[in-house]
């Protein structure tokens, strides 16, 4: 048997909801996404993170069965968990949890049991950020147009790059958020979350980025999402997947050229909303496409102001996280460009490298002319086809 030391942190995973909009008739954390249950997979999650006290936050008389889950999920770390019951809101339900904490514990990370596919790499990057003073949440860009409304009328605009959406788990050093959770209990105070009361109380909160897959299984189409993420086609398939991209984009703007992972200098640049790095773009949509993760709009687009002007290495970095986090292992990568000018073959060799080096897996890179013909041929800018394949790594990597 392995011996884990004391852990200094604890993860406290609220699981104590009924389930309301769900109704799906059983609690939501014992509800079934594939073969598991929410609160399987939401520990599975916890467990692969680095070593920390799990307390499971059940509601009352289900209790035996959360810790049958909990044992499930932990393997040899089972000395690490334990069950308490719950109360009848998610605060009360929080305070219980923090009633059970071992002494030596001084990071407190609160998990909601709903968002059941959060990647435990989320989970170790909160606690990652913690601090005595600073409490972290994990957030993700609002990428809807919001309005204020009232009885029916759209009252007023809201600008969206001022917010930004809460998920969990959320951090803070144990000493303040125990101080914060007795004063909120004894002002009788309800807040929607553990960031809320915390800087009620006059503490500072700091954000990390979020992931798409710790969203949170509210009503059925949220089950719906999880169980689409999680079919056997999708992520556990021996065969492996292709995908496609195409981009293309015209010259123009000041600067050098970005192409391939390299800047061409004294080359005309291409224009775009990043730095048009049209072979990096062609293979992100490659790779997403391959993945079934969307397309590079959705990720980097414009809704995302930290990608402009960003070269290939940060789009092609995120691009393999995303593609770990959803249990995907990139196969190859062979990406053609059509055009007359970089002339490409003097670098291929180095820009394959930058590429391989990115993405952890080989990238070839070819190049043609059109003999004059359509836009390539006019030089008025360069058009890149890529193709790319991956193969499941397995559930719940990353
Ligand atoms: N939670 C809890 N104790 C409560 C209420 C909520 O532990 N008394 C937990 C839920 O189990 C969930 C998380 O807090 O993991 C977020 O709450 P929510 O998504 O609202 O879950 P439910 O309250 O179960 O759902 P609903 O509001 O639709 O009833
Ligand atoms: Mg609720």
């Amino acid at each position: 048997m392995t011996i884990i030391p004391v852990p200094r942190t604890a993860i406290i995973v609220v699981a104590a909801g009924s389930g309301t909009r769900l109704a799906a008739g059983a609690p939501k954390a014992f509800v079934g996404i594939d073969a598991r249950s929410v609160l399987r997979h939401v520990l599975e999650g916890v467990f692969a993170a680095a070593p920390a006290q799990v307390i499971v936050v059940a509601p009352v008389g289900l209790e035996g069965d959360a810790e049958t889950e909990l044992r499930a999920a932990a393997g040899e770390r089972v000395d690490l968990g334990r069950v308490v019951t719950g109360g009848s809101t998610r605060q009360q339900s929080v305070a219980a949890g923090l009633a059970a904490l071992w002494g030596d514990i001084d990071t407190v990370l609160v998990h909601d049991a709903a968002r059941a596919l959060t990647p435990p790499s989320q989970i170790d990057a909160v606690a990652a950020a913690v601090t005595p003073e600073v409490g972290v949440i994990p957030a993700l860009p609002v990428v809807d147009t919001l309005k204020k409304v009232a009885s029916g009328a759209v009252v007023a605009a809201v600008d969206r790059s001022e917010l930004a959406a809460a998920q969990t788990p959320q951090g803070f050093p144990r000493a303040l958020l125990e101080a914060a959770y007795s004063a909120a209990l004894a002002g009788g105070i309800e807040y929607t979350d553990d960031a809320a009361l915390f800087a009620a109380a006059g503490h500072s909160v700091r954000y990390i980025d979020g992931s798409p897959r710790a969203f949170k299984i509210t009503t059925p189409t949220d089950l719906e999402r999880a169980r689409h993420l999680l079919a056997p086609s999708v992520a556990a398939s021996p065969i492996p997947r292709v995908g496609i991209g195409t981009d293309v984009h015209a010259f123009g703007g000041e600067g050098n050229l970005w192409l391939a992972g390299l800047e061409w200098p004294g080359e005309q640049p291409l224009s775009g909303h990043s730095d048009g790095d049209a072979v990096a773009h062609a293979i992100v949509d490659a790779l997403l496409g391959a993945a079934g993760l969307g397309d590079i709009g959705e990720h980097f687009g414009t809704a995302h102001p930290e990608y402009a002007g960003a070269h290939a290495e940060v789009f092609l970095a995120r691009t393999r996280e995303l593609l770990t986090e959803a249990g995907f292992r990139i196969g190859n990568v062979s990406v053609q460009m059509q055009g007359n000018r970089p002339r490409f073959s003097p670098r291929r060799v180095e820009a394959e490298g930058v590429l391989s080096a990115v993405l952890g897996a080989p990238v070839s890179v070819t190049a043609t002319t059109t003999d004059r013909l359509g836009f390539p041929g006019r030089g008025e800018g360069i058009s890149v086809t890529a193709v790319a394949s991956v193969v499941s790594s397995g559930p719940t990597a990353g």
